[in-house]
């Protein structure tokens, strides 16, 4: 069976996500977690887009061991050598560089001529080797190129150094059949091909992504590019998951083998949701909450006689396990601090006492404390900045009747230590907390979306918040996990506007 590497680009086309901006310790953990999945190559981001981008990169270079990690640049060498800086300390550091083909984007975006752009390329790559052992040459449109032309392109960037090469459908906009073509044409016309692998990278706006990429391995790709739950720009890319179950499911169809762990599918998704704030939808394919839900009675009859006759898929290949109790009132320190271990977690003393500490606060408010539970706590410790200047929310009190107005009174410590308090009204209680903190916070903001969700089940469940907003125009989001509805919207608030000064505070102090 032919072997697939996978290509995981949910921290770079993943994070362009509209209002998708990951911190430093959300990449970390979300990249720790893309390495117990078992991707093989994985895009910290780029590089050159900011110097808070690059720190993450950096340190992602620095921690993840069992994963070839690279980062996009541009076709100019200071964003070769600004990625060479970023990934230069990685078990095995690759760069992703890339130059759009097709004459759409020739014309009018590069204003060049094909020739210009094949000199270019061949440049760039010439560059990046002589600094990369790996370079991977994107020839971005590729979908929408001339075949020959990529033909030519292809031959000369192998001939200046690229071991991998990549033809992306970056408009989403190819059909199964044309983009297998596509890499049957270029594996039968470029001559040395046989010195690369070929990747594939498909985008969903036409809702073909996981078909196209599956078209792809059909014909001749060795490399499959997408990102977790499929988020990326515009409709998204290739949904890693929903590939690797259609490899595992039909294995008659694709004798296909990779290094994905199916069973980290579930939590890999669950951390993706978490700290994006994009929720899959309940129909969403392998990760969806109905996924493996059955609910009409001719259904329920098939499976309870044999799964199989509705059930393709089952949970436990993807990971999704009943909710179980795991700890209680009485665990203590030690139970605690094993059952962190068992999740994967690595967290830093002050930041494993905070844990604990959250941990008996929730046990005395909620009986039974699940996997799930605990994944949130220590997913919003691990990925929570610990810098002391930053707003933190010190006490709140929401009045609500249905025949008063709606009141809230908040007190606030701001970054430079002060606190400030005050109450607003609004038409809701989550209008009128939000009121309040607007008023305190010395920053321009808008709120554009809102969400609320539990975490598992039943009346004493987490509540989360998600909220995306523009704060002084740059657009953020935020997330707040309590028990209390409110009080987890006013820590999404909170958390987003001091993603922001984090942001601004880091850009003013730091040089490359
Ligand atoms: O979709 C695309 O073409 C890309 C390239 C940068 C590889 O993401
Ligand atoms: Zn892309």
């Amino acid at each position: 069976m032919a072997h697939i590497n996978i290509f995981d680009t949910t921290l770079r086309d993943g994070e362009q996500s509209p209002g998708v901006n990951l911190n430093h310790f959300e990449k970390l953990e979300m990249a720790r977690q893309l390495e117990r999945f078992g991707v093989d190559v994985m895009e910290a981001g780029f590089p050159a887009s900011s110097q808070g981008e690059f720190e993450a990169i950096q340190e992602i270079a620095r921690t993840i061991k069992n994963v070839s990690i690279t980062g996009l640049a541009r076709s100019v060498t200071s964003d070769i050598d600004t990625a060479w800086a970023a990934l230069k300390d990685a078990e095995e550091p690759r760069l992703h560089v890339f130059l759009a083909t097709s004459p759409i984007h020739m014309t009018h975006k590069l204003k060049k001529t094909p020739k210009e752009v094949i000199q270019l390329a061949v440049d760039m790559v010439t560059y990046g080797k002589s600094k990369f052992p790996f370079v991977q040459w994107s020839a971005e449109d590729a979908s929408r190129s001339d075949l020959d032309f990529l033909v030519q392109i292809i031959e000369k960037v192998i001939d200046a150094g690229a071991s991998v090469i990549n033809l992306p459908d970056t408009v989403g906009y190819t059909s199964p059949e044309e983009y297998g073509s596509m890499f049957q044409y270029v594996k039968k016309h470029v001559p040395n091909i046989d010195q690369v692998t070929l990747s594939a990278h498909c985008h969903d706006d036409l809702g073909l992504a996981v078909a196209n990429s599956l078209a792809a391995v059909e014909n001749g790709a060795t490399q499959v590019e997408g990102t977790i739950n499929g988020i990326g720009e515009r409709a998204g890319n290739a949904a890693l998951e929903e590939f690797a179950v259609a490899l595992n499911i039909r294995k008659d169809r694709y004798p296909f083998t990779t290094n994905l762990v199916l069973k980290e599918i579930k939590r890999t998704s669950d951390l993706v949701c978490k700290l994006t704030g994009m929720v899959v939808p309940a129909n969403k394919a392998v990760v969806g909450k109905n996924a493996f839900a059955h609910e009409s009675g001719i259904h329920q009859d098939g499976v309870l006689k044999n799964a199989a006759t509705y059930e393709i898929i089952t949970p436990e290949l993807v990971g999704v396990q009943s909710n179980s109790l795991v700890l209680g009132k009485h665990s203590g320190r030690h139970a605690f601090h094993q059952k962190v271990k068992e999740l994967g977690y690595q967290l830093s003393k002050e930041k494993l006492a905070d844990a604990f500490r959250s941990f008996k606060v929730l046990t005395d408010r909620k009986k039974e404390v699940t996997d799930e539970d605990l994944f949130t706590i220590l997913t919003d410790i691990q990925t929570m900045n610990t810098t002391d200047k930053r707003y933190e929310l010190q006490a709140f009190q929401v009045q609500y009747g249905s025949s008063n107005l709606p009141t809230a009174t908040v007190a606030l410590s701001t970054p430079a230590g002060e606190r400030v308090e005050t109450a607003c009204t609004g038409q809701g209680s989550v209008e009128s907390l939000y009121n309040t903190l607007e008023a305190l916070i010395d920053e321009k903001i808008h709120l554009t979306d809102y969400s609320l969700s539990s975490v598992g089940q039943g009346r004493d469940a987490l509540a989360e918040a998600h909220v995306k907003m523009t704060v002084n125009g740059i657009r953020v989001s935020g997330r707040g996990v309590a028990q209390d509805v409110l009080e987890a919207s006013a820590q999404a608030f909170i958390n987003a506007v001091n993603r922001v000064f984090l942001t601004a505070h880091f850009m003013k102090t730091t040089h490359m």
